[in-house]
């Protein structure tokens, strides 16, 4: 069992504290997600489970024993960084099998293992390589392959694909939830992205500032955002913000609307919806559908228009807010 209990942890470095009080747990086998911007303490939470950096207070606890004082070694997880850092002199194998020796496992162990690794990977064909003959992908997936045969109860990624091209960055997004689904081991996901955290999660955790604002599915997230901190970071292109809006409920300051609940306006207006007229700034054709950036009330609003839609900047156009999928904010940006 590789259950995780992290409970009322903080994290200071003199005066400034990282993370303040923050507790989790996260399930055995759990694909879980920690997404938040630069700078949130995302790193320094898979540090400390790790056992890389000291905990200020509070208790980490691993398959049920308390792992605070454990040294990284003897935790059972195994942690793939950003820059994977491969030993450039070494071939794919010898990388791989690296953290084996120090195992003391036998020769057999190791090779057989290492061979595993590499058919899941599927590399293989670059058993012999260097790392500078790879590319980048394949890098990643031998850092991949240096965490997996070491068998771990958890693994730590801490954005490691954010080196990759945006296509390669899609694969290997696919390969991970593939990988998660065979070793069927706990993985804790780090990224600021929120697009990788949306596609990979079992649940994701939306970290600012070190505190905890929300912890649910992806789907949970993106419906039932628990104030507007979660509202503008799921969801691509991000949630409209509209500034003191006209006639809604008392206390709220501000009302959110996704791109995706605002349409073209036709002759009528559909009960529950809203009809407003705004300037055309910006038109971005994406194909299936038209991002159209609109200037409403002194807020820049982006609609998401269904296939083609032609406009020039400067003309107006008629908008439908569909207000059944509004939200609203108060002051501190909590939900009303
Ligand atoms: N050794 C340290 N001494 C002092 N402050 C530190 C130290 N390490 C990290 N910090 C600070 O702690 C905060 C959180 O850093 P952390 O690396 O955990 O952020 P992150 O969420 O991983 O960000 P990013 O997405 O940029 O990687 C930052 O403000 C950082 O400057
Ligand atoms: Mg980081």
């Amino acid at each position: 069992m590789a259950d995780l209990k992290i409970s009322n942890i903080s994290k200071s470095y003199d005066e400034n504290t990282i993370i303040e009080d923050l507790s989790l747990d996260i399930n055995d086998k759990e694909l879980l997600v920690l997404v938040g911007p630069s700078g949130c303490g995302k790193s320094t939470l898979l540090r400390m489970i790790a056992g890389l950096e000291d905990i200020t207070r509070g208790d980490i606890d691993i398959g049920g024993t308390r792992v605070n004082d454990l040294e990284p070694g003897k935790r059972n997880i195994a942690m793939v960084f950003q820059n994977y850092a491969l030993y450039p002199h070494m071939s794919v194998y010898q990388n791989i099998a690296f953290g084996l020796r120090a195992m003391k496992l036998s020769k057999r162990e190791i090779e057989y293992r290492v061979q595993q690794v590499a058919a899941v990977l599927d590399i293989e064909e670059l058993i012999f390589r260097k790392p500078h003959e790879l590319s980048g992908g394949q890098r990643q997936r031998v850092a991949i392959g240096r965490a997996m045969v070491r068998e771990p109860s958890v693994f730590l990624f801490d954005e490691p694909l954010s080196n990759l091209d945006a296509k390669l960055r899609g694969n290997m997004r696919a390969e991970i939830k593939k990988l998660h689904k065979t070793v069927n081991t706990t993985i804790i996901y780090v990224t600021h992205d929120q697009t990788e955290a949306m596609t990979l999660a079992d649940r994701i955790v939306v970290l600012d500032q070190g505190k905890i604002q929300q912890i649910g599915s992806p789907l949970e997230l993106y419906e039932n955002p628990a104030n507007q901190f979660v509202a503008g970071f799921i969801g691509s292109p991000e949630m409209n913000f509209i500034r003191a809006p006209k006639g809604i409920a008392m206390g709220a300051i501000t009302l959110g609307i996704r791109p995706e609940h605002i349409t073209i306006a036709g002759d009528d207006t559909p009960p529950g919806h809203k009809k407003i007229k705004g300037t055309v700034t910006v038109t971005e054709p994406l194909g299936a559908e038209t991002l159209l950036t609109v200037n409403y009330a002194e807020n820049e609003l982006v609609a998401k228009v269904p296939g083609i839609f032609t406009a020039n900047v400067g003309d107006e156009v008629r908008l439908l807010l569909n207000m059944q999928k509004a939200y609203l904010f108060n002051e501190k940006g909590e939900r009303v």
